[in-house]
């Protein structure tokens, strides 16, 4: 089905191709989001008319890319990656797909790195999309709170895991940092949000998406 989708609904696009095969020389799993999952993300851009984009764990910078394609001229996207090899692979693709101009990378811990954007001329960012390692969630969301206004979206990535995130007794950390990201969420009035479960080439998983309403 993900096939028949791409190929009538998402143009052909070889620097976005090559960053979606970026896992290939790492020996490392599929992880960018799918072809559809990456328009839908530029759609949510645009829709919002996004001028600033915050993005944390760059990986091979498919999801940056297609968010880049989504900012007006002088528009600004900042993505964080921790792995250097992965900043620089994305580095590539970014240059490839022509939106250099428009995308500062940063590599460090996120953790480290937020607090330093607090003052940055794109921050507060029309739209935060957190996509970097599972057990941090929770604390990516409170940043993405503080970088962000009313009006902005947070979308954040892997928030289902085939199900496992229904689990209240999952052993696994990243499960368990989703499940604290999303009680967060529900006791949080600055944020009006929904988590939609997505299927297809990446398997069973789902964004949440959050309004900053205040
Ligand atoms: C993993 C990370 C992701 O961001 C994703 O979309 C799928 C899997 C992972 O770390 O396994
Ligand atoms: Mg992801």
């Amino acid at each position: 089905m993900d096939a028949y989708i791409d190929n009538l609904l998402v143009a052909p696009d070889p620097a976005l191709e090559d960053a979606a095969r970026a896992n290939v020389g790492f020996e490392l799993p599929d992880i960018a989001v799918s072809p559809a999952q990456g328009k839908f993300l530029h759609l949510l851009a645009r829709i919002r008319g996004a001028r600033t984009i915050l993005e944390i764990g760059t990986f091979g910078g498919y999801s940056t890319i297609w968010l880049a394609r989504a900012l007006p001229a002088g528009g600004t996207l900042v993505t964080i990656e921790y792995e250097e090899s992965f900043a620089a692979a994305a580095a590539g693709h970014i240059a490839r797909a022509g939106v250099a101009d428009r995308v500062r990378q940063l590599t460090g811990r996120a953790l480290d790195v937020l607090p330093g954007l607090a003052g940055d001329p794109a921050a507060p960012f029309d739209l935060v999309f957190v996509d970097a390692n599972k057990p941090d969630i929770p604390e990516y969301f409170e940043w993405a709170l503080k970088l962000t206004r009313t009006g902005s979206l947070i979308v954040v990535d892997n928030v289902v895991q085939g199900g496992a995130v229904a689990d209240p007794g999952h052993p696994d950390r990243g499960v368990r940092g989703v499940r604290r990201f999303l009680e967060l969420v529900a006791d949080e009035p600055r944020v009006e949000a929904t988590t939609l479960q997505t299927v297809g080439a990446k398997g069973h998983d789902g964004f949440t998406l959050a309004l900053v309403t205040g």
